[in-house]
């Protein structure tokens, strides 16, 4: 489906039918009013009701908020693409209502068909924007800009939703490369034996028994004069079998999503370079795979991690952090940043924490959270913070090694798991640091608000909206 801005007068502007948004008080003042009663149309929130012999396809709203028009957006598009119409307009009022109707039709509009023999081709071609204020040209910004967004979200989901079969580390590997080609993005890449040179042993022994080799990789996008350097960093599970702490059946199954934050990291620096932002963006994805076998790591190993702290494994199947400890330490040495920031479908418990919808950010810098949580509204995605205290930090001492992999009470399991992270976070960048665990946001098997069945694109809208706004 192709999207687009026009400025030309709506009588012009041949569509086969036009949106029309309206709230209660629209409804009232309607001169459909007397159909649209007939049909039982209440302006309720993500209601629609299609005119057929007037072209028109009326969606409800409580509010002409950016939340509202983005949600029944994306009911509007589902509904559309089960028709013959080939193509559909909506006339504007708002500038700033721009970047919500893209996302609701990109997003809510997004199938992923690579695995089905019959794949999916709606009729509906194309969708056309209508913008007749004088303030043109600054609408053509905001436009291409969520454009670029959205497709980069609907970029990450189809990698979360490949198999593990089809996506594991070195094509992953393979994957960063064609986007550094393709974006003009520097790739540097460490397979096993540049890994074991650059004492990664941590991340090392999570991937040992895959028959495929792990890989750090380390995409950069560098502008000219960049206002900031931001270091980005993704857990790239391929695939948690949870090795010898074996996962039971039914919870390994999406397991293949848990490369999320690796994804999402691709996904905005796609996006930054696209929309040519004046930051310097550098991307460290641990792609790694956990399986079991004769040569998996145990429960009982310390390990050494690249920062020389000794871990005591006592759960295999708490292994992301394994992978970021070494990766945050890579990067921090590699690259003097302004904000590091870490994406990672790292916990269950947060799930339990927040629900399967809100990311749970956790760092030093409360300005930074804030700054985070604007952002994240701004972008129409949940986010929430989870406090660090020194209390549950003791839960992850060890009685052999510097640290645990695990707490020691089930109390608290995504915040024990960001503290964990926070041990190898140098000293002089506790407060430009910030974990984001969307190891529920991330994916999804029943669709809600823009997102639908599979990989939902997590992290990208809000952090495309935080480095737009960098100072
Ligand atoms: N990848 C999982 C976390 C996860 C669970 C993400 C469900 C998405 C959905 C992670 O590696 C994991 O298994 N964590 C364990 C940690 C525990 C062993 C301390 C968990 O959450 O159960
Ligand atoms: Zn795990
Ligand atoms: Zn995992």
């Amino acid at each position: 489906m192709n999207i687009q801005l026009l400025n030309q007068n709506i009588a012009d502007a041949t569509s086969d039918i036009s949106l029309e948004y309206m709230s209660d008080k629209e409804l009232k003042k309607s001169k459909n009013k007397k159909i649209l009663k007939l049909a039982g149309f209440k302006a309720d929130q993500d209601s629609i009701c299609f005119l057929h012999d007037k072209n028109i396809l009326v969606c409800g709203v409580d509010s002409f908020t950016a939340e509202d028009i983005r949600s029944v957006s994306a009911v509007a598009i589902k509904a559309l693409n089960k028709t013959n119409y080939k193509s559909a307009n909506v006339l504007l009022r708002d500038k700033t209502l721009i970047p919500a109707l893209v996302e609701g039709f990109v997003l809510g509009g997004y199938t992923y068909d690579v695995y089905k023999s019959k794949k999916n081709t709606p009729t509906l071609k194309n969708i056309s924007l209508i913008y007749i204020k004088d303030d043109y040209k600054s609408a053509i910004k905001i436009f291409s800009d969520a454009v670029i967004i959205a497709d980069a979200t609907c970029f990450t989901r189809d990698i979360v939703n490949t198999t593990p079969e089809d996506l594991n580390p070195p094509s992953f590997a393979k994957l960063a490369r064609k986007l550094a080609k393709e974006n003009g993005l520097t790739c540097k890449i460490l397979d096993e034996k540049a890994l074991l040179k650059e004492r990664c042993t941590s991340m090392l022994a999570v991937g040992r028994a895959s028959r495929h080799e792990s890989q750090l990789i380390h995409l950069t996008y560098k502008p000219k004069n960049p206002k900031k350097i931001i270091n980005l960093v993704g857990k790239g599970l391929t695939y948690d079998s949870g090795g010898l702490s074996l996962k039971p059946g039914a919870s390994m199954v999406t397991m293949k999503m848990d490369k999320a934050g690796a994804c999402a990291v691709l996904g905005i620096i796609k996006a930054v370079s696209e929309m040519k932002l004046d930051v310097e963006i550098n991307a460290f994805i641990g792609a790694v795979e956990n399986m079991i076998g004769g040569d998996a790591y145990k429960p009982d190993d310390v390990l050494v991690s690249r920062s020389g702290k000794t871990i005591e494994v006592r759960n295999t199947d708490a292994e992301g952090r394994l992978v970021l400890a070494d990766v945050l330490d890579y990067a921090q040495d590699k690259v003097k940043a302004d904000y590091i920031f870490d994406f990672a479908t790292l916990t269950g418990a947060c799930m339990v924490a927040l629900g399967q919808y809100t990311t749970g950010v956790m760092g030093h810098s409360s300005r930074l959270k804030h700054d985070l949580s604007k952002a994240s509204s701004n972008a129409g995605e949940l986010t929430s913070s989870l406090p660090f205290n020194k209390h549950l930090k003791k839960q992850i001492s060890s009685g052999i090694a510097d640290i645990c992999n695990i707490s020691n009470k089930p109390y608290g399991g995504a915040i024990t798991a960001g503290l964990f992270l926070d041990a190898f976070i140098k000293e002089e960048n506790k407060d430009k640091w910030l974990h984001f665990d969307i190891a529920g946001s991330a994916y999804t098997e029943s669709p809600w608000d823009v997102n639908v069945y599979g990989g939902t694109g997590a992290g990208v809208r809000f952090m495309c909206e935080f480095l737009k706004n960098i100072k």
